[in-house]
């Protein structure tokens, strides 16, 4: 599985079988293949199917004839499925695997995290009120979202090999998007914006280990596990439980937020007033960098990628791709604003290719400054 850091800490962690391992090299390779030949396989069929008529120009009719298309019924069973197995497999699955491990591995995260609290490296805010879009929603099919179990953080962690099932690291795409950090930026204090189970920080810190690294998350048993995992790699990452709508930080402290597949995750009365306070908290001339799913014209590409908001439980998909961030940084009072194309993400994928016709999906990378 690559870097150290993406494989779980002893003390945290389940025992992996050599059966664990194959299902869910499994599921990785059967969403490679989704993305890189049934889905070219699904257009070319889509565009037999619209023959010589007029393309649909909008997602309705892209859609309407999406529906009846067997390699569509496949693409979207494989998505919707793969995900339910990851999680909820009863051998393999990494929640019923993590689950099974409570008994002994929940007492000792909470002993690591009470270390944590007592060092001042980790903040705990049980009363911390969740908003309602974050609570009643199982993101990406996560069964009761990443912040009920204990152990949800390592659940998480296991969970994300298959996010960008190209990448057999999944650490590769902190990698990749820390590169766009433009060369003059200070690196001092830095953010992990949505931090989750922890390895953007780790990441962070192998190419920066002079910053002082802050994560904050809404979720404890993430945050316990970040602590662990942090503590198991002989790093300090400062990590908090605040709502990144209402953060607890001085005026201009960091030099840099960065974040990976956030704003998805929040619905869009919620995002301007998120950005507003990481600007609030970023330093003059600080960076805000990150990575989300980005939108194209062709209303094949946007039916097949809007249906993530049912087939993967991601509601505020949609409106994230469609939304102008580029307008919202502005007006928010952001001096430099780039929102492009994640080229080296593209370039990272099996089949990727720009000559065969095919309207793929893309993500954009935002370097935005204060
Ligand atoms: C898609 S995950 C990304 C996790 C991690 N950054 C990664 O790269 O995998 C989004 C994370 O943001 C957290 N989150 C969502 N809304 C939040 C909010 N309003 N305040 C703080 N954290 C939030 C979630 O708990 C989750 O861990």
């Amino acid at each position: 599985m690559g870097n150290r850091s993406n494989q779980p800490v002893d003390l945290v962690g389940i025992e992996e079988t050599r059966s664990f391992h194959a299902f869910h090299t499994f599921l990785r390779q059967a969403k490679v293949y989704a993305e890189s030949d049934l889905y070219p396989d699904l257009y070319r069929a889509y565009e037999r199917a619209v023959g010589g008529e007029r393309r649909p120009s909008s997602v309705a009719g892209a859609n309407a004839i999406l529906d009846d298309l067997p390699e569509y019924q496949l693409y979207a069973w494989l998505f919707r499925n793969s995900q339910q197995l990851k999680y909820n497999n009863p051998d393999w699955g990494v929640v019923a695997a993590a689950r099974r491990e409570t008994e002994r591995l929940a007492p000792k995260l909470e002993a690591i995290a009470a270390e944590g609290i007592r060092r001042g490296e980790l903040r705990l805010d049980p009363a911390l009120r969740i908003p309602d879009y974050f609570s009643l929603v199982d993101f990406h099919q996560h069964p009761g979202g990443v912040w009920q179990h204990p152990l949800d953080g390592l659940a998480y962690d296991l969970a994300r090999r298959t996010t960008i099932a190209a990448h057999s690291d999944p650490n590769d795409i902190y990698r990749l998007i820390f590169s766009y950090l433009p060369p003059d930026a200070a690196t001092g204090r830095v953010l992990d914006w949505g931090i989750g189970h922890g390895d953007g920080a780790l990441t962070w810190l192998e190419s920066h280990p002079e910053s002082e690294v802050h994560g904050v998350d809404l979720s404890a048993p993430c945050l316990k596990y970040a602590y662990a995992k942090a503590r198991a790699h002989g790093v300090k990452v400062l990590l908090s439980q605040q709502d990144l709508e209402h953060l607890d930080y001085p005026d201009d402290h960091f030099d840099v937020v960065f974040f990976c597949f956030m704003l998805h995750e929040i619905p869009p009365a919620a995002t301007e007033p998120l950005l507003r306070e990481a600007h609030r908290v970023l330093k003059r001339g600080g960076v805000f960098l990150g990575m989300e799913l980005g939108a194209t014209a062709d209303p094949f590409q946007t039916a097949v990628q809007d249906a993530n908001c049912f087939l993967n439980n991601e509601p505020f998909m949609a409106a994230c791709a469609h939304a102008d961030y580029a307008a919202i940084f502005k007006r928010i009072g952001y001096r430099h604003v780039h929102v492009g194309t994640f080229g080296k993400l593209q370039e990272s994928k099996p089949g990727a290719t720009t000559t065969d016709g095919v309207p793929r999906g893309r993500h954009d990378i935002f370097v935005i400054r204060k």
